[in-house]
């Protein structure tokens, strides 16, 4: 555990039931107003980033979206994040700004461009959360293209990675950008060069046509936690974002840290992030009503059509007293959320049901007053070795009571930093004093002087 923990909030679009709230303003989702207040408050407030997570997913069961997931906005509807995020650029200094593309969907050299721009026009602040993608099974379908096999996807992955790195650390020195007026150089010739890349999935030779940003490289973050996303995570990732039960979580966090070592990289460097759900109030009782407003919101027909977007898989046709038949679960869309109900105590299917009702892909929430929560938070930190929280949003759909209760008690307790100066989003999140990613990180060795020692 580090000195002090890292505070991500994370967005993700059409999380089950929330909308349904009188008081909910997750539906105005395309106002940008909406995202501006937002970021505002996060920065203020002194938390590290904002996180919104995205896919082109929703709930596909057979060949068909469920009239409910439409009806009840189960991981439906949503916007491009991309599109938001240089608007809450121009409003923020300091906060972190992080969003994901799928390596499935978006090419590498569309992937580095957008992230090297995005990297200028945020100072530095900017991350990709590095998936495969959530949805794969409509995801596919909308592209027009076969299901690819689920650990096909995460090779695919490290593919696109390691070229995506390649353009952003190989193609510029950093002094390559001249714009001499006078002598009549835009950039030097010497000092921008194409890369070459013939990988199993990707090949390119090619030069990043963008400059390098204060990052270079964005801040890697990696989501999905199925064996190869763990590998995945382990070779590349600079933060993960991790949701289960607390002995599941540390297990997972203990596999990324030795896979880790197994690259050659520092275990500590990578901060394992825990998605929390603080369902904090003034009163215990209060937080607890809230608790029983949010759940009555969710049917367990929602819950069947959320479960079947993260993994393909239809439990409304599975026996409910009966654990899933691994046969059956063997899905090629996304594993994290089937392995985690298998095994020798493998709940029933009702009650994985019931269970995603509850906390759809989250572990149990932390419920009470800001010291209640607090104290929970930090059992869960001890037990699980995580090095801070990806945020939900409340019952609102902003993060308006763990901004204002929770984030003073972090406070007091010292547990995280107060007034940082104006850095970039690596410096803050990772504590190594530079914005470059560090010398055994895989992107390293495609600098220039990487490979040719001067
Ligand atoms: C907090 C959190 C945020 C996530 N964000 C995304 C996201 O933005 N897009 C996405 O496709 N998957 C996201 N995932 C991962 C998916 O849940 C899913 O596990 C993954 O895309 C499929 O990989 P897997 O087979 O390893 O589970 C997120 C997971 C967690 C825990």
């Amino acid at each position: 555990m580090t000195a002090s923990w890292k505070i991500g909030m994370f967005q993700c679009a059409g999380l089950m039931g929330a909308w349904k709230l009188p008081d909910n303003t997750s539906t105005e989702f395309l106002d940008l107003n909406h995202w501006l207040t937002m970021a505002r408050r996060c920065e203020e407030a002194g938390v590290d980033f904002l996180f919104f997570a995205d896919d082109y997913g929703y709930p596909v069961v057979g060949d068909a979206i469920p009239a409910n997931a439409i009806r009840g906005g189960v991981q439906f509807p949503k916007g491009d994040p991309t599109a938001i995020l240089p608007a809450l650029a121009a409003v923020t200094e300091k906060l972190g700004l992080v969003t994901t593309l799928s390596t499935m969907v978006e090419k590498p050299p569309m992937v580095a461009r957008k992230m090297a721009t995005l990297d200028h026009i945020t100072n530095g602040r900017i991350g990709w959360n590095i998936v495969t993608g959530a949805g794969q099974n409509a995801s596919a379908r909308l592209f027009g293209i076969p299901l690819t096999d689920h650990d096909v996807r995460y090779e695919i992955a490290a593919d696109h990675v390691d070229l995506s790195l390649k353009l952003w650390e190989g193609c510029w020195d950093d002094d390559g950008l001249v714009v001499d007026r006078e002598a009549g150089v835009y950039a030097d010739p010497d000092k921008v060069r194409e890369i070459e890349h013939h990988g199993p999935h990707f090949s390119a030779k090619g030069v990043l046509t963008v400059p390098p940003g204060p990052q270079r490289t964005p801040v890697l973050f990696q989501a999905g936690a199925s064996a190869p996303g763990r590998d995945l995570a382990a070779k590349y990732a600079e933060a993960v974002f991790l949701a289960a039960e607390v002995p599941a979580l540390a297990a997972q966090i203990a596999d990324i840290r030795r896979r880790a070592e197994q690259y050659g990289r520092d275990p500590g460097s990578i901060k394992c992030l825990m998605a929390g759900t603080f369902i904090v109030a003034e009163t215990e009782e209060e937080a607890r009503a809230i608790r029983e407003r949010q759940t009555a919101t969710k049917s367990l027909e929602d819950a069947a059509a959320a479960y079947a977007f993260f993994t393909g898989l239809d439990l409304s046709a599975m026996d409910a007293d009966k654990p899933m038949d691994p046969i059956v679960a063997s899905t090629q869309t996304g594993r994290t959320n089937v392995e985690r109900f298998l095994g020798p105590n493998a709940p029933t299917v009702r009650e994985i049901l019931e269970e995603f009702q509850r906390n759809n892909v989250m572990g149990a929430p932390f419920i009470g007053n800001a010291q209640q929560v607090v104290d929970q938070a930090e059992e869960a930190i001890a037990a699980t070795g995580a090095d801070g929280f990806l945020v939900q949003p409340d019952h609102t759909g902003t993060f308006d009571s763990f901004l204002d209760l929770v984030m003073p008690e972090l406070r007091v307790r010292g547990l995280v930093e107060t007034d940082l100066p104006t850095m970039t989003l690596r410096e803050r999140l990772l504590d190594t004093g530079t914005p470059h990613l560090a010398p055994e990180h895989p992107g390293a060795s495609f600098r220039r002087d990487a490979r040719t020692p001067a």
